[in-house]
């Protein structure tokens, strides 16, 4: 095999990074990063000792000069695909021990956000920040871009007067080329993380600080309060924690994601900050990665499951420990409800419903979805139900031990299980069959079953009125589509639904309306999609706008009117989806 990761130009028969130098000027006037990216190469192949070449992923970069062991070596950059970028031929001399390639990202880089004062919470001070996952590390520095290939890394980053430079490192003290950063385990690179802005920190923990812009810090620092009894929780569960620190950094409004597993800093949206704490799954998830996808990370990207599965599995694990398995059953129900949904806006795409996926030549932000999640996640809690909740624990300690700081593909993952726990599920069918296996796990529970009886029908005030976040959204996910409109306005009048505060709430309450034709719906969620750049939001409310005639042309207004505040990742997704939908009329 020479290219393993379908998503990647590395070849596995060449040396692979094994650590990388990074110097890097943000320069928010030009919005490009200037930088020097010296990779440290390992693996004394046959291609090493004798010479030969090395090929690196960009996406949009400008190479300037690369040398390598301090000579200049020749290179090639090749035409840009569509998906994967150009690859970057580099000729290595004899026993070469290292590369350095001085380059400049574009303004278009597809990792980079560089948002304006107006973008951040305060409106005080420009922000950066990247997101790597899946495929935009390239965009920010020629590498091997596969979660196959781990190196450690330090950096220099010199960001405008002012502004706080962070990332998915341990600080290593202000340096003369400004922030200097320390990561010595060794990662892929879409776990490569960085953010400037106006930023303030309070310690939140024995191991753990939110930064967040100065407006938001109190409240970030109250809702995120939990974070060390969180770590505590996976610890007994899985074992040490194996980074240095468990830091959280609150993103603009933007931040395309809820929260994102860069080690060491967790990125996560501000539409968390809900005052109750409600929301705080999404913490226990990220920090859950630390073991399920950092420690032991899906080989390709045709694995996604084996990172977001295990880690939704681990996250109600953890979860359940500390607010109990009714609790928690709510959390599966509504994750139940949206892989449903989406395998509803699949039905023509079922490869894209299995877990074992073949995305050579697919975006893989496009095909992403609730699939690799939640079907995921059910694949092993039918495991663990048909092995018993211990033997299944015991299992993915084994496996954590066996497969640490290294990539594993599905086929991997099943073979270990089928080894350990022989018999337990039809293996077979769950990696590679579409849909939903016809014997997947009921969730179900006493509070859950309460919320589920109701049905079409609006809850009595008294009901409502004992209701936590989550048990609304249980309700909110299984009213429809359809749902008759009489019951949206008594539900709208009685419980104000298009007025909450609570983001998911919200998002849950304004699908089931739009979906239904609830016309009333419409301004709130015009104003949701132009205040906020998080996916999960986006992409189901753009799908409702578009798939009805009478807000077809609004949802294009509303993303062209908006598409200049969202991530470059959330312009390709959803402006795929609003292509998909204009095609399929
Ligand atoms: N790693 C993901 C974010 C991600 C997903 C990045 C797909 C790129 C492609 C993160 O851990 C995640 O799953 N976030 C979820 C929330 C989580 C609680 C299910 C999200 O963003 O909604
Ligand atoms: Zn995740």
């Amino acid at each position: 095999m020479a290219r393993p990761d379908p998503h990647s130009f590395r070849d596995d028969t060449q040396p692979v990074v094994g650590h990388l130098s990074w110097d890097v000027r943000a320069d928010f006037r030009t919005r490009t990063l200037d930088a020097v990216a010296e990779l440290r190469l390992r693996s004394a192949g046959a291609t090493r000792r004798a010479g030969g070449l090395l090929d690196l992923d960009t996406r949009d970069l400008t190479i300037v000069s690369v040398t390598a062991d301090g000579a200049d070596a020749a290179f090639e950059l090749g035409p840009a695909d569509p998906v994967m970028g150009s690859r970057l031929r580099i000729a290595l001399p004899a026993a070469a021990a290292a590369v350095r390639i001085r380059y400049r990202t574009s303004p278009c880089s597809t990792a980079l956000q560089w948002c304006s004062p107006e973008q951040t919470a305060d409106g005080t001070h420009p922000f950066l920040y990247s997101q790597c996952q899946t495929i935009h590390a390239r965009s920010m520095l020629p590498v091997q871009d596969t979660p196959a290939v781990r190196f450690s890394y330090d950096a220099a980053l010199q960001v405008p007067a002012g502004l706080t430079a962070l990332m998915s490192a341990s600080a290593a003290g202000p340096g003369e080329r400004g922030f200097r950063f320390e990561q010595r385990q060794a990662i892929p690179a879409y776990l490569l993380a960085l953010a400037a802005g106006r930023l303030e920190r309070r310690e939140i923990g024995p191991r753990s600080t939110v930064w967040a812009e100065p407006s938001q810090l109190a409240a970030a620092a109250w809702e995120f309060a939990g974070v060390e009894q969180i770590l505590a929780t996976a610890e007994k569960l899985f074992g040490p924690y194996a980074w240095a620190r468990a830091d959280l950094l609150v993103l603009p409004p933007s931040y395309p994601y809820g929260g994102m597993e860069n080690p060491q800093l967790i990125f996560l949206t501000p539409t968390l900050i809900a005052g109750d704490r409600s929301l705080v799954t999404v913490l226990a998830h990220e920090i859950a990665h630390a073991w399920t996808g950092n420690l032991v990370t899906a080989a390709s990207l045709d694995h996604f499951w084996v990172n977001e599965g295990f880690t939704i599995f681990a996250e109600r694990a953890i979860t359940t420990r500390m607010i109990g398995r009714d609790l928690t059953e709510l959390r599966a129900a509504v994750g139940r409800a949206d892989l449903e949904a989406d395998l509803r806006y699949l039905a023509g795409q079922p490869e894209l419903t299995r877990l074992r996926l073949d995305l050579s030549g697919i975006d893989p932000d496009v095909a992403s979805s609730h699939v690799a999640l939640e079907k995921g996640y059910l694949f092993l809690r039918a495991i663990a139900e048909s092995a018993g909740a211990e033997r299944f624990l015991g299992f993915l300690r084994d496996y954590l031990a066996a497969f640490r700081f290294g990539s594993v593909t599905g086929e991997e993952v099943v073979a270990f299980a089928r080894e350990r726990l022989p018999g337990a599920v039809d293996y077979d069918e769950w990696l590679y069959g579409s849909g939903l296996p016809a014997g997947a796990p009921a969730v179900s529970s006493p509070l859950l079953d309460a919320v589920v009886a109701i049905g079409q029908a609006a809850p009595e005030p008294d009901v409502a009125a004992a209701w936590s976040a989550d048990e609304w959204q249980v309700y909110l996910a299984g009213l429809g589509p359809p749902v008759p409109a009489g019951l949206l306005a008594e539900l709208d009048s009685r419980y104000q639904l298009t007025a909450s505060s609570n983001p998911e709430i919200l998002r849950l309450w304004l699908t089931a309306a739009l979906n239904s034709g609830y016309t009333a719906a419409v301004p709130a969620a015009v104003d949701l999609l132009g205040r906020v750049g998080r996916l999960k939001f986006l992409k189901p409310l753009y799908d409702a706008l578009a798939r009805n005639p009478d807000t077809r042309v609004l949802a294009q207004e509303c993303f062209e009117r908006s598409r200049g505040r969202y991530h470059p990742i959330a312009v390709t997704v959803i402006g795929a989806r609003l292509s998909q939908a204009d095609g399929s009329r």
